[in-house]
């Protein structure tokens, strides 16, 4: 059994930090919910590591909303449901798509510019989307300058404190209501953060898997404390891989933007031979999932641990202009995007499921949001569509604010509340090792392609990680391990239940969809198991 809590403390022993809002993360969700919540509250902005790092400001291709002319909000909502094969809520991505726009022109509001051509908004098209609606800026620079705008909003904005270098442990709860935050500060002391409502944007879980797009700091800490304080916990299983990622000796994954396939590269195999027109009438640009096996598939035929992916035969002008960061990148590593053809494999790129929340970005715990990639709102179902991330949290953390500010006041009162569990005083060992392990295991049993046996394989090499949460732990590596830990399990637990397979989540035993008895969510609640929650996809 997981504790409801890391550490064991006593609230009266800890100094207490009072705001209104409190948010956790700095990625788009927690910068611009920080910025619409400072208009008339006090917020406290908490992040592991600085505002600039989180997975938004690694975002290439765009935003997804509607701004052409020739496009609608009908066409959008399509394309999302098609992609979420089943298991989109259409009640959330009605919110998406229709709010999508004014969304994206808050971002302008706030200083953020996107490219532009002939006098418009530049458009570009990814996989599954039947309209260029993409937005982008710099190029594939578009989560880099989101962030460097909205971060300079938040530094200035006298409302919005920010701490970095700080780690919310936990979050503290009591009758299912959000109180606030453990949180461990840099010189290792502990304090609680009491607030009137608790955002979490803490972004997602690429770090489970050996090969990720994501940063170091994508760990899964927001799901799985909300795990641990009993929250609604959805659609775990559902792990998109990107199909493009960097692979070449000695480079990082880097992510090489649908947007280049949008704007027209191919994939070939080591052959050389393209192979999409085997797999999908879209080619290309068929969905996530389906071009991800695919390479796969033609790895595997050809013996090989990469494919190339050419834009050779565009004009190496447009090339260089349209992605510069993707042209500088490669060429670090002797790859020239106008001339060669890039090795790239699928990595894992974006967790579907999360906390889940309701219209408002409520979760099951009052007082407690959840916002982006942590969150599970209905709008991705089992595969989300290109780009519509950023605009996901745009949307509903707008409506989060509104649904804070309909709260009652809570309780200012004194707390007396106090955690203890049987942990031994040895502390836990090799954190390094164990989390080398464990994102090993998840590649190999538990990524792209399951089955009930490969999965009982990662199932059986975490149950041998659990006694970790019988050991003191008092390091944020420990933390976050244990974070990852937790938030693995809840991955395999869900692919294991979900006899089918599904937009993200395909099961070598059970590769067909099996609508009649699968079109319904999973829900993990800590000390009740798993629940079925029927889709509300129409
Ligand atoms: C990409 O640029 O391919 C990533 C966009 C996304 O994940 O939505």
């Amino acid at each position: 059994m997981i504790p409801q809590y890391l550490i064991d403390f006593d609230l009266q022993d800890l100094k207490v930090v009072e705001t209104d809002v409190i948010v956790v993360g700095s990625g788009i969700a927690g910068l611009y919910t920080a910025i619409e919540g400072s208009a008339d509250r006090k917020v406290l902005l908490i992040t592991k590591k600085t505002i600039l790092e989180s997975n938004t400001r690694y975002a290439q291709g765009g935003i997804a909303a509607v701004t052409a002319e020739n496009d609608s909000p009908v066409y959008h909502r399509q394309d999302t449901l098609l992609a979420g094969a089943g298991l989109c809520s259409s009640s959330a991505v009605d919110v998406l798509v229709h709010e999508g726009p004014a969304g994206v022109q808050e971002l302008i509001r706030l200083g953020t510019t996107f490219d532009e051509e002939n006098g418009a908004l530049a458009l570009t098209k990814e996989g599954a989307h039947s309209h260029r609606r993409i937005l982008h800026a710099n190029g594939d620079a578009t989560g880099y300058e989101i962030v460097r705008a909205l971060s300079k909003q938040v530094e200035i904005i006298p409302n919005v404190t920010v701490w970095d270098d700080h780690f919310v442990i936990d979050l503290i709860t009591q009758d299912n209501e959000c109180l606030g935050v453990l949180v461990q500060m840099p010189d290792g002391s502990l304090v609680f953060v009491r607030g009137q409502a608790t955002v979490l944007c803490s972004g997602g879980a690429g770090q489970l898997y050996r090969y990720t797009t994501n940063p170091e700091v994508a760990t899964a800490d927001g799901v799985a404390m909300a795990y641990r304080a009993g929250a609604q916990i959805r659609d775990m299983e559902f792990i998109q891989f990107h199909p493009t990622a960097l692979s070449y000796p000695g480079a990082p994954r880097f992510l090489i933007s649908e947007a280049v396939r949008g704007e027209g590269a191919y994939l070939r195999n080591i052959k050389g031979e393209r192979f999409m027109e085997r797999y999908h009438e879209l080619l290309e640009l068929a969905p996530r999932d389906i071009v991800a096996r695919a390479i796969v598939s033609e790895m595997e035929d050809t013996g090989s641990t990469f494919v190339y992916l050419d834009i050779t035969h565009e004009s190496p002008e447009m090339v260089k202009h349209r992605f510069p960061t993707i042209y500088e990148t490669c060429m670090r590593y002797g790859l020239d995007l106008t001339t060669d053809w890039i090795p790239v494999s699928p990595a894992a790129h974006y967790m579907m499921g999360g906390v889940k929340t309701d219209l408002n970005g409520e979760t099951s715990i009052s007082r407690l949001f959840a916002c982006g990639e942590v969150s599970s709102t209905g709008v991705h179902g089992a595969n989300r569509l290109a780009s519509n991330s950023l605009s996901e949290a745009l949307v509903y953390g707008r409506r989060i604010v509104n649904q804070i500010r309909r709260l009652p006041k809570a309780s200012v009162e004194p707390l007396s509340l106090s955690f203890s569990w049987q942990r031994k005083e040895a502390p836990c060992q090799a954190i390094v090792a164990r989390r080398l392990k464990l994102q090993k295991v998840m590649v190999r049993y538990a990524g792209l392609r399951r089955s009930k046996d490969t999965l009982l394989r990662a199932m059986d090499d975490l149950n041998r990680q659990l006694p970790l949460f019988h050991s003191v732990l008092s390091k944020r590596e420990e933390y976050e391990f244990a974070n990852m830990l937790t938030s693995s399990m809840l991955v395999i637990q869900g692919a294991l239940c979900r006899e089918e397979s599904r937009g993200a989540h395909y099961r070598e035993d059970f590769p067909q969809q099996d609508n009649e008895g699968w079109r319904k969510h999973i829900v993990h609640v800590r000390g009740q198991g798993m629940m079925e929650e029927f889709s509300d996809d129409v």
